[in-house]
């Protein structure tokens, strides 16, 4: 028996060691480009380019074989992405072996939207971290529907990547509109300043059930728009937006993400008043997975809440109470109780100015039809209308 598990063990070791030795010997994994292009490593599998000089991305042709597996170019100087540049006729046609390109962090301010064809096994590109211009949100936009011939794309970073020059509403459906993603599991759009998530990217998002994380952060969305039949999502990051606000809608789509592992709300402006209240029980009772208390107030009428988690304030501390007012069988006026207070004040205010102000003026009236009448006798004016005042004045404190 023992006997028996020494040669399974020895079996293992065995194996192991002829893969290591066809991984060194069998590959050539010796650098091919250090010296053309400073801060790249080349072999005949992949291309890796950190804070490398060179603005062209063409410059790495020469090294690119029908092997490539994998293009990495982050935090260098790459300018644009000119149209078809990895089936151009000085490369080998379509890199059908290429699995992973990222071109993180360089200044790309431009795309061409034939850049990613012939691409048809990526799974990974990741362009975060760009300048890349988008005058229009729609189909007359250069970027629209670049993303098509991806089909195999598993995992794609739209972080930071987008410079958006319209002050129209920008969602990114028209890079989505028509593109087939079967595979897709992770989609990073955070921090593009984008504030809808137009009908093109809804139907996006509904095509593609393999979707599990959907980061949304760094936006500007006011509101909750994610579709119903995201639901297989996993994680859902909608932190950092300006949503200042959920309904019961929202709420019961939240509800039916089953799947759900994560979902991020930290950082929205919440405006905690009465209609938020909704929201405010759910978070307090809800088992989805929520950072509940990280969810903040804003705004409030209570000024005390503001910074203050929402979950388990209790309804009167940001709602107040209301005062129900019926005129007729089906009138109901709701009025917060210190709006109440206010109008009942202010008529109050209102009846003793104009009371007071109707008296005061009937006296006056009276006082000039006396006057009038003992017009003849004008000798010691001055001193009688100055008692005449002081016993209207007495009369009156009276
Ligand atoms: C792309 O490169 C950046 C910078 O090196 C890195 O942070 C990021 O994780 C890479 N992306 C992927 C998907 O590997
Ligand atoms: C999307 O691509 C898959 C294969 O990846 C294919 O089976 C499906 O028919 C395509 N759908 C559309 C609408 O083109
Ligand atoms: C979503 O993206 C933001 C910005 O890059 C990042 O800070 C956050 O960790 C991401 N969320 C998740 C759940 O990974
Ligand atoms: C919040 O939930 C706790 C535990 O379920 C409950 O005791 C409490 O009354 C709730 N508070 C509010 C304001 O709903
Ligand atoms: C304001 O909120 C605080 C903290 O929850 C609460 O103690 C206080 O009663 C609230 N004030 C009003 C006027 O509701």
């Amino acid at each position: 028996m023992a006997a028996h598990n020494l040669l399974k063990e020895v079996g293992v070791v065995f194996f192991l060691v002829t893969c290591l030795c066809n991984g060194i010997f069998g590959l050539d994994l010796s650098d091919k480009c250090g010296d053309v292009l400073p801060g790249c490593f080349c072999t005949d599998y992949y291309i890796d380019c950190q804070g490398a000089e060179f603005q062209d991305i063409r410059e790495i042709y020469p090294f690119i074989t029908k092997q490539t597996y994998r293009i990495r170019m982050t935090d260098g100087n790459l300018v644009s992405i000119p149209g078809n540049v990895f089936t151009n006729d000085e490369l080998i046609g379509p890199l059908t072996e290429l699995k992973y390109l990222n071109l993180s962090g360089n200044g790309i301010v431009s795309i061409d939207g034939a850049a990613f064809q012939e691409l048809p096994n990526l799974k990974t590109l990741d362009l975060s971290n760009n300048d890349v211009i988008v005058d229009s949100c729609d189909s007359s936009s250069k970027l629209a529907n670049i993303f098509n011939s991806l089909m195999n794309i598993e995992y794609l970073s739209l972080h930071n990547t987008i410079r958006r020059k319209t002050s129209e509403p920008c969602g990114l459906g028209f890079m989505f509109s028509s593109a087939n993603m079967s595979h897709l599991t992770s989609l990073d759009i955070s921090d593009n300043g984008f504030d809808i998530i137009d009908e093109e990217m809804k139907s996006f998002l509904c095509e593609t059930y393999t979707l599990t994380s959907l980061n949304v952060s760094y936006n500007l969305m006011t509101s909750f728009q994610i579709p119903l039949c995201s639901n297989n999502l996993k994680m859902l990051d909608l932190s950092m937006n300006q949503i200042s606000y959920l309904d019961h809608v929202d709420v019961e789509i939240i509800e039916s993400f089953v799947n759900l592992e994560s979902i991020r709300f930290r950082g929205n402006p919440f405006h905690c008043e009465c209609s938020l209240a909704y929201f405010i029980f759910w978070v307090n009772e809800t088992n989805q997975p929520i950072d509940a208390d990280h969810i903040t107030c804003a705004s409030s009428t209570n000024s005390s809440l503001i910074g203050h988690p929402i979950k388990g304030l209790e309804y009167a501390a940001y709602c107040e109470p209301m005062i129900a007012i019926c005129y007729g069988p089906r009138h109901v006026v709701r009025l917060a109780k210190p709006t109440f207070i206010g109008i009942v004040a202010g008529g109050l205010i209102v009846a003793v100015i104009i009371i007071s102000s109707v008296i005061y003026c009937r006296r006056r009236s009276r006082r000039q039809h006396k006057t009038t009448t003992t017009t003849t006798k004008m000798g010691a004016e001055s001193s009688m209308t100055g008692d005449v005042s002081k016993n209207t004045l007495y009369s009156r404190m009276v």
